[in-house]
């Protein structure tokens, strides 16, 4: 626990601009500072950060907080580890009280192996620049490979001796326990308990975490006996997490900011040359295939990947796969191949360094175009094989966040398969629908929605004029009374035409309402819809009887009321009630939409007051500009509100 005086330490500390500007690129534009949110994808700023009130909030998707909460929501840290992050950005040292021993122990094995790492780095270092074996074996060998003695000190290049033990003797030496070493990787034991170095003979290569300690290393061997496995690496630990780091990513991380793209190779030696001909903005996944965590760790820098490829198409087509994981995640993908023989380690010691970016802007190709080009021409003339062509691209395309982009990669891939862009729209729409079926419950619930249902109330709305309640147990009722009927909907598509799906009434409620990102306020309401959702998302029918039996006597009371209710707002709902009535699908459909949005309305005509009110109070310009802004994209939303009854919008 960290003493109550250094949080407030910290927070007095905090400039909410320099923390936000560690991950976004900020312009000042009056009092305020404006960028591309982190948290949607967007094209126009509309993410803002306040230093005098110490807060963000992004205009586009609500998204706000203080420093604390951006390194929440942003590096998914928690509330002490956001804390501590801040503490250190601003050197202060953080008091504590009393720690669980496991908190402890994890703690200090960190620490201790952060220590191990960093000693191991200047000792390895020492041994390649300052004795005899080490410049004549580990700084000749980096030399013959072109390496600069710049680039050898920047990426902290090392050495360890051929002699058995010789880490070993000096780390312990030095009052490291065999046990601390054993598990940085550095030193492994006989049977009868006596230390040996893991990297003998092996020049080493640090991995770097973010802020550039040293965290795990590759060693690589010296021999070329092709049974000796080329590199040994550090084994994971609670320093090292393989699949959240990156080779290189604290050297390049400020290019990457600044060229806005991040390129991603195979090896270490990938990245040093590249380096070193002045091509920055590189990292490398160390051989394996990329992970979330890691595209996750690349957009928080950059909104583009370019992929270098050796030579070969079949380690290519391996690949495909892997890169869909970028493009899910909204980051844009290109890819470059090197011409055969060449990987970017041996291209960049070839060529200028004018040459490697002329090749690296030339030889760029957008990943779908790739992609496309790569399995027509497998596929040939076979039309099997060409179909099943078309579908695998298509998915990819599928992944793609933004449905404008999305459309764009259909009109281009169209023209290069030669196939008519509605067959590959009407592909799309397949795939999309069905991604968007599981979407919504069944086979694959959203994370989030597992959590038990909460039941604590959010702070409640003044009710006269602000509150929602009556639209939301107007809601509530058809959910519960009709939520398993099936109704069918037309869908709005990427083609602007519309298709004709049958979804049940609650699932249209919640996608809809998801959409939106809104929940009922009211605290039963609320509570009532979340375990309905809950009981859904695992697969259960609900019926009214779940309400109207339950223990809890004041659900029960409340949903027995509810489906009682005559008075509604809605002016036809008497109209209406009679269709219900008569259950005639069509007519349902149209009620619960009408419900859904009239809520909307209601919410909408609710923040354009708000913002009309604090419109009076604003003196600064900056400000009031962003108001109007804010008002007219709810006038706006009013408007397609009233328009869209009757469709609902798919992606
Ligand atoms: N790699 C590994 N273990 C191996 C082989 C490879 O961890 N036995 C990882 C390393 O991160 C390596 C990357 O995969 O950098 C790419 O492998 P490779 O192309 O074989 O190595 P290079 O880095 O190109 O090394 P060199 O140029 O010295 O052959
Ligand atoms: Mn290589």
């Amino acid at each position: 626990m960290i003493k109550q005086h250094s949080i407030q330490q910290v927070k007095d500390a905090v400039r909410i601009e320099e923390v936000v500007g560690e991950f976004v690129n900020l312009k000042r534009k009056g009092p305020r500072y404006l960028g591309l949110c982190p948290f949607h994808n967007e094209k126009t700023p509309s993410f803002n950060v306040s230093p005098q009130l110490g807060i963000f909030k992004c205009f586009g998707c609500g998204e706000k907080g203080d420093a604390i909460g951006f390194l929440q929501k942003h590096e998914h840290l928690s509330y002490v580890e956001s804390i501590r992050w801040l503490a250190k950005r601003y050197g202060i040292e953080l008091e504590e009280e009393q720690q669980s021993p496991e908190e402890q122990l994890e703690r200090s094995e960190r620490e201790g192996l952060g220590v191990i790492q960093q000693w191991a780095l200047d000792w390895s270092m020492d041994q390649l620049w300052n004795t005899e074996e080490g410049r004549r074996i580990g700084l000749a060998y980096f030399q013959e490979r072109g390496f600069s003695e710049a680039t050898i000190r920047e990426f902290q290049l090392g050495y360890v001796p051929e002699r058995g033990d010789a880490f070993a003797k000096a780390a312990l030496a030095h009052g490291f326990t065999a046990e601390l070493l054993e598990k940085a990787g550095w030193v492994k034991r006989r049977e009868n308990g006596t230390p040996w170095d893991f990297f003998q003979g092996r020049v080493t290569f640090p991995i770097h975490g973010l802020s550039g300690q040293p965290i795990a290393f590759g060693a690589r061997t010296l021999k070329s006996d092709k049974k000796l496995p080329k590199y040994f690496n550090s084994p994971e630990s609670v320093l090292y997490v393989k699949s959240r780091s990156l080779y290189g990513i604290a050297q390049a991380k400020k290019a990457i900011v600044e060229q806005a793209v991040c390129l991603l190779v195979e090896g270490y030696t990938d990245v040093i040359s590249l380096h070193q001909a002045g091509i920055r903005n590189v990292v490398a996944s160390s051989g394996t295939s990329l992970t979330v965590d890691q595209v996750r760790l690349i957009k928080r820098y950059a909104p583009a990947v370019t992929i270098l490829y050796d030579g070969d198409a079949a380690g290519i087509k391996a690949s495909l796969r892997g890169i869909d994981l970028i493009i899910a995640e909204g980051l844009s993908v290109k890819v470059v191949a090197f011409p055969d023989g060449d990987d970017p380690d041996s291209f960049a010691r070839k060529h200028s360094s004018s040459e490697i970016a002329a090749h690296l802007t030339g030889a760029a190709k957008d990943f779908l175009v790739f992609k496309a080009d790569l399995l027509m021409s497998e596929a040939g003339q076979d039309p099997v094989r060409k179909a099943a062509a078309i579908h695998e691209l298509v998915e990819s395309i599928a992944l793609v966040p933004d449905h404008v982009l999305r459309s764009l990669y259909i009109k281009q891939c169209a023209g290069m398969l030669e196939v008519a862009e509605q067959a590959l729209v009407s592909e799309l729409n397949k795939v999309l629908r069905r991604a968007y079926r599981k979407h919504l419950g069944g086979d694959a619930p959203v994370v989030e929605e597992l959590l038990e249902p909460s039941i604590a109330p959010p702070p409640r709305p003044r009710e006269e004029e602000t509150g929602t309640v009556p639209q939301e147990r107007d809601l509530l009722r058809l959910l519960i009374t009709y939520g398993q009927e099936r109704i069918t909907v037309p869908m709005l598509l990427e083609d602007d035409s519309t298709v004709e799906e049958e979804l049940t009434v609650a699932e249209l409620v919640f996608l809809s309402l998801a959409k939106d990102q809104m929940e009922p306020e009211d605290p039963l309401c609320q509570a009532i819809y979340r375990d309905y959702r809950f009981a859904h998302n695992m697969g259960e029918a609900v019926t009214p009887e779940r309400y109207i039996n339950s223990e809890q006597e004041d659900w029960s009371r409340f949903v027995i009321d509810l489906l009682a209710e005559r008075h509604v707002l809605s002016p036809n709902w008497e109209a209406m009630h009679k269709i219900y009535v008569s259950r005639e699908s069509q007519q349902l459909r149209l009620a619960v939409q009408q419900a859904l949005n009239i809520l909307k309305e209601r919410r909408v005509d609710r923040m354009l007051k708000q913002q009309q009110d604090r419109l009076k109070d604003l003196t600064d310009e900056a400000e009031i500009e962003q108001v109007l802004l804010t008002i007219r994209a709810l006038q706006a939303a009013m408007k397609d509100l009233a328009r869209v009854t009757g469709r609902v919008v798919v992606g």
